[in-house]
């Protein structure tokens, strides 16, 4: 679907934006291993967590959900199952990595036989940061040249000891779901620190696992095969979808936005820093912190100019950075984006894609294996931009054409369902 965005006169209202995507993916799952029944609120309603959702319910997971609020009946660390007749389990992963790598360590560590498939994009993105230390770890996995489909044979894993290579989230959660069915004491090495939704709600669970600081990392330790208790939490919004709107109102002279019940967890609001940086201004304010700090940001249309972004902070914004080129594009100066090869690998080659749509809009951008420079202060034209399918490119395309004099065209802007279904309705509710 090709959507027509005209150019805003200015920004101004008060939003809630759904759930974070990566909590809820991890509520599900985790409460699906859990003893008992887990309630989630404020669920996500992205296509990438109806991903999750659905293949946990193929595996005999009970849920019954009313609206954004879902209960779910966990099977403990010996109950997921495949239904009769069926060997192995499919279990369809569509667009969402998050999906493919934790039920991999989660089916793994299970010894669940199951086959996991997905979409053109996801298929083609790499999987053996997960597959290689599960099979060190006793998982036998048979996979085509490192991506999906995959099929997990099931087998026995033994405790796992690992330094994950690349800052990771999703191989960090992997391998601690895998380790939660292991008897014995597992360790998890991170060298740089990434999002730790997961070490939140095992807390909340009463896992027994512990954090310590290692370097600029952390180390976690899990003694495995220990039941979880069940889950009550309330999602806070999804800061990664948020972060389009806040760069919106930063961006168009005149507008204020609002955005009330976001997630502010350090290790994903990091973006809000860098926007400071650049001169944004914003006023931030949390108001609950337990298991996922979170509360309001306000944004109000600022004078930016360029910055660098790289190494550690890297992780912490990894999937804002869309945004972030939209604020260059409008910041006096340049901004560098380095140490950010990941994002060859996204749903789309986000360093092609970011730096074809600022092209696009009349901008000057230059591509580098590990990330980009954006040369700020361009007068920005009316454009015709290809999302590739990719979520984050279409929202930042749009947030572009929000900013951009004329109608501007997103085609296949429809995949913004996979991580902020809400997005147009929200657009459209600010715009003026
Ligand atoms: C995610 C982690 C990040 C992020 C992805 C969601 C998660 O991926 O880009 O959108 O929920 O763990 P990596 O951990 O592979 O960097």
């Amino acid at each position: 679907m090709d959507r027509k965005v005209k150019g805003a006169r200015y920004v101004e209202g008060e939003i809630r934006v759904g759930g974070d995507k990566s909590i809820s993916h991890r509520a599900l799952m985790l409460s699906g291993m859990a003893e008992g029944e887990s309630v989630v609120r404020g669920l996500s309603g992205a296509q990438d967590v109806l991903s999750t959702l659905a293949s946990l319910q193929r595996l005999g997971v009970a849920t019954e959900r009313h609206g954004r609020t879902v209960r779910i009946v966990g099977k403990g660390l010996s109950g997921l199952e495949i239904p009769d007749g069926v060997d192995p389990i499919v279990l369809d992963c569509g667009n969402s990595g998050t999906t493919a790598r934790l039920l991999t360590g989660m089916l793994a560590g299970a010894g669940v036989r199951a086959r996991l498939v997905g979409d053109r994009s996801l298929s083609s993105r790499p999987m053996k940061r997960v597959i290689d230390p599960l099979c060190r770890f006793g998982a036998r996995i048979e996979h085509r040249g490192g991506c999906l489909p995959l099929t997990i044979q099931g087998g026995k894993l033994g405790a796992i000891r690992y330094t994950v290579p690349v800052p990771s989230a999703q191989v960090k959660t992997s391998l601690i779901l895998a380790s939660m069915f292991v008897e014995g004491e597992s360790v998890i090495d991170e060298k740089i620190l990434t999002r730790d939704h997961t070490e939140r709600l095992l807390t909340a669970m009463c896992a027994q696992f512990s954090r310590e600081p290692l370097g600029t990392g952390q180390r976690i330790t899990i003694e495995g095969n220990k039941a979880l208790s069940p889950l009550d939490i309330e999602v806070p919004g999804d800061i990664s979808s948020a972060v389009f709107f806040i760069v919106l109102a930063l961006i168009v002279p005149g507008s204020r936005i609002v955005v009330r019940n976001v997630g502010l967890n350090p290790t994903r609001a990091r973006i809000l820093t860098v926007f400071e940086r650049m001169g944004g201004e914003l006023n931030t304010t949390i108001e609950t912190g337990d298991p996922e700090p979170s509360g309001t940001v306000f944004a109000r249309s600022s004078t930016l100019s360029g910055t660098e972004v790289s190494g550690r902070e890297i992780p912490l914004i990894i999937d804002e950075i869309p945004a972030l080129a939209c604020a260059a594009l409008f910041a006096e100066g340049e901004t560098v984006v380095r140490d950010a090869r990941e994002l060859r690998v996204k749903e789309s080659d986000r360093i092609e894609a970011v730096c074809d749509m600022v092209r696009r809009f009349g901008g000057e951008a230059e591509a580098r294996e590990d990330g980009f420079t954006v040369k700020g202060g361009a007068s920005i034209g009316n454009a015709l931009v290809e999302s590739r399918g990719d979520h984050r490119i279409a929202m930042a395309a749009s947030v572009l054409a929000c900013a951009a004099s004329g109608t501007s065209t997103i085609r296949n802007a429809e995949c913004v369902s996979v991580s902020c279904p809400e997005f147009f309705d929200l657009i459209e509710s600010i715009v003026r």
